[in-house]
Parts: C-alpha cells; structure tokens; sequence
C-alpha cells in the first residue's frame, strides 16, 4: 500500500514518520483525531485519483482533509486509515469577471479567494475567522456558512460546478460553470454537504458577488435576546445593505477580553450584544442609523473603517481561540427556528447544567440565521452526555444539530434527532451506490452500522 503510493506521489509526499503525522491526525479541537496508517499528499486531481484507487485495490479507508479547521471530526482519522491531504492542490484560476465566477483547487484558502476575488472589483461572499487555514474543498464538503451567509447563502449557494474523484477512482468534472444545466441529477449538488463521505471534492468553480466595498459595523448592547426575532424583522426590511447580524453573550465578551487583552468596546456592560454589518456600494451609514432607529435601538459602537471594523468584529471571531485557550471545549453548532431562539437560550443552561453540573456554557452565533454555538467547558472530552442533552434540545424546538459545521464523528450518532428513518435510509442507499465498500471516510455522517 505504502510503496503503491510512494509511486505515485514521491515518497517525500507519503509520510509515515509519527512526527510528520501528527499535524495532520489531531483536530483543531483536540477532541478527535488517531492515528493514521499514512498522509498521503496528492499535488492534483490525478494524483488524488491515484491514492483513491490504491485505497480500494488494498481495501484501505480514507479521510480527506482541506486545512484541518473542521470541529466536528471530520477531517482527522478514526484509526489507521490513510490521511488524503488536499493542502497541495492550491491552483486559483483568473477570475472571470463576465460570469462572477473562478475555479479553485480544494486547497486553496478562503483568504487567498477572497484576495483573488478582490483583485477583480469582487467578493467571495463568504467570511469567517478561520480564512488563513480553511480551504474551499473542505467548506465545500460540509457546506459551510459564517456570518456572511445571512446575504449570500452557505457554501451551496457559491458553488456553480465542481470536480471530484468517486470512490472507484473516476473524476467526475463540471466546472464550466454554466449557471443553467438541468441535464440531469445533479451530482455537484449531491457532493456538497456530503463531508467526504461521498467522493472526494479536487476542485470548486465559485460564484463571487460584486464588491461592496462601502462598509460599516455595529455593536449593540442589548438588555435581553428576547426581541431578537422582532428586532431582526425590522432590519431585514430596513437595511438592504444587511450582511451580517451576529451575537455573544456578556461572559463571552469577559473571556474575550481577558484573552486579547483589550478593553471592554462599551462602558456600559449588557447581557447581550449584536454584531450588524452592512455592505452597499455607497456608504450606508446613514441606512443603518434608520434601521437602528426604527427597530428602536438607541445604543451603538458604530466602525466605518476597514481596522475598526476588523477590530470590533474580532470580539465576535475571537470566541473560538477564548474557549479553546481555557480547554477541549464540546462545541454544538445547532439551528433554531428564530421565534424559540430566546427559549433556547434560556433552557440550553438548564439542560447543560442538569447533564454537567458546574460546566461553563458559553453561547454566541449567526443570530440571524438563528445559529447557535453552544460551548461547553469541563466535561470529559469522551463524555457525550451534555453534547446529547444540546442536541435534543434543538431538535425538541424544530431545530438542527448541524448548522455549518457538519455532522462529522461528533453527531453522526444522533442523525436520527432531525432525519426521519426514510430520509436516513434514503441517505444509506446514496452512500452504498456510491460507496459500496465504505472507504470514503468511514463513520462520518452516518454512524457505522453495527453486526
Ligand atoms: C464561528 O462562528 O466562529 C465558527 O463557526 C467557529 C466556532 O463555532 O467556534
Ligand atoms: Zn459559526
């Protein structure tokens, strides 16, 4: 198996050396992870093709994996299967500005994509903290979202065509990008969100959005998240330039500011706090000031400047590294409908508290699409039973377990809360069709089935 993919790699991009492993096996959590057979480091599609059919020839699993910035296990082996890093295929085509669109390898980060984007008078349409690292196959395969996802939709919505190595080794290709081509099942369409468990993701052709470069934030201090959902209808339909509508919590601010090291950005503390961003193509400060008036907010930190607005955003994207820096964190990334958003908040405590008493529960999210970051710290990392306790009580609400970090390991077991047992099954039969042998990481999505 080794000497079949030093062939076709190199032996320099085959590593078995448990040091060179390492950075490759554990996750960004420090909850999952194991040891894999090897990390194979493919430098493109063919040679992805290679490793994939070495794999089946030898009946070897494999977990592919982008920037290794996943939190739900996905990305890390369970066990001697071989570790297919996609890091290598970092290839970003010109821009096409006629169509709004470029081809990206899997490899190739969010912050490269943006900057190419840039360069061309475009957008991503996508941001998030960990765009330094997160590659686009990857956020590709667990549909993933941010703050921005408010105006231009999660992953899905960007990807107008991709390329992918199947588990028997054939690419599959549509990367021309035409916006309208119903000829059939839509296999780009099935491979996204599919978190590896279907093909393997080697290329992405991407939609931009059209720069708009006019840009202001707010902070807003709020004495409760109870009017969260009449709150945001008013914006909604205030501010047009609306991007972005995030939250944290006031003991989330404290961890913040301890790990930064900065300054409170409000003199007067409040339970809660908004993040708003707008984007236009004129300045629309002047909108966000009537937005706020007339959904009644009178108390803002407002930042118009690209360093302002990076600093005050970072109160919000620093939540992760606060968390991670205090311990192996249970993070659950559910959804909840908007009208229970205030419920949830106030009974995801209890029901933490009931499963761990005296854990620290910290809360922040995409308050606009009603996505909630539940951290907690102290349980055992092995201890499953306040992720359990979380998860169904999103489920309890009409919510989701997963909002865009995926299933992974982390919730493959508990599919059931919010998928039906056709829809399961429905979901089984793909993976056989296209995976007979299960080697395309195995136990991710779907639990495995037990004899
Ligand atoms: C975020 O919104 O910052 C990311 O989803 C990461 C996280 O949940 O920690
Ligand atoms: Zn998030």
């Amino acid at each position: 198996m080794i000497a079949d993919l030093e062939n076709a790699l190199g032996s320099a991009h085959v590593l078995t050396d448990p040091q060179l492993r390492e950075g490759y096996e554990r996750d960004w959590t420090g909850r999952f992870g194991a040891e894999a057979m090897c990390v194979a480091r493919p430098a493109d599609t063919a040679q992805v093709a290679a490793v994939v059919a070495a794999c089946r020839e030898h009946g070897a699993a494999l977990v592919p994996q982008g920037g290794n910035t996943g939190l739900v296990g996905a990305g890390v082996p369970r066990g001697g299967e071989v570790l297919l890093s996609l890091a290598r295929l970092d290839e970003l085509g010109p821009v096409d500005p006629a169509t709004a669109q470029v081809s990206a390898g899997a490899g190739v980060t969010m912050a490269a994509l943006q900057e190419a984007a840039a360069a061309a008078g475009f957008e991503a349409g996508m941001d998030f903290a960990a765009r330094d690292s997160a590659t686009v196959g990857g956020l590709v395969a667990c549909d993933g979202g941010g703050p921005r996802a408010l105006a231009h939709g999660t992953a899905r919505a960007r990807v107008a065509g991709l390329e992918a190595v199947l588990a028997d080794g054939t690419v599959v290709r549509r990367m021309h990008g035409l916006l309208k081509d119903n000829a059939g099942t839509p296999l780009p369409a099935l491979l996204v969100g599919s978190e590896g468990t279907l093909g393997v993701i080697t290329a992405v052709r991407w939609r931009l959005v059209p720069a708009r470069r006019a840009r202001v934030a707010a902070l807003i201090p709020l004495e409760t998240l109870e009017a969260a959902e009449p709150t945001l209808a008013v914006l909604r339909r205030e501010l047009p330039s609306l991007e972005a509508a995030d939250f944290f919590l006031d003991d989330g601010l404290s961890l913040v500011l301890e790990h930064l090291d900065r300054e409170s950005p409000v003199a007067a503390r409040a339970p809660a706090y908004l993040v708003l961003e707008c984007a236009a193509r004129s300045d629309p400060t002047e909108e966000l000031a009537a937005g706020l008036e007339a959904a009644g907010i009178e108390d803002a930190v407002v930042a118009d400047d690209t360093a302002s607005r990076r600093r005050l955003w970072q109160f919000r994207e620093a939540h992760t590294e606060a968390i991670s820096a205090r311990g192996v964190a249970h993070k659950m990334d559910v959804g909840v409908p908007l009208a229970r958003l205030a419920e949830f908040i106030t009974r995801v405590r209890e029901v933490v508290e009931a499963a761990a008493p005296g854990a620290r529960t910290i809360l922040f999210g995409h308050l606009g699409d009603g996505n909630v970051h539940v951290n907690v710290l102290g349980p055992d990392p092995a201890d499953e039973g306040v992720d359990v306790a979380v998860l169904e009580l999103a489920a309890e609400l009409g919510g989701t377990i997963s909002a865009e970090h995926g299933v992974g390991v982390a919730k493959a077991a508990h599919l059931g809360l919010v998928r039906s047992a056709g829809e399961i099954d429905a979901m089984r039969a793909v993976k056989r069709a296209l995976d007979p042998d299960g080697l395309l990481n195995p136990g991710a999505v779907l639990a495995r089935v037990r004899d």
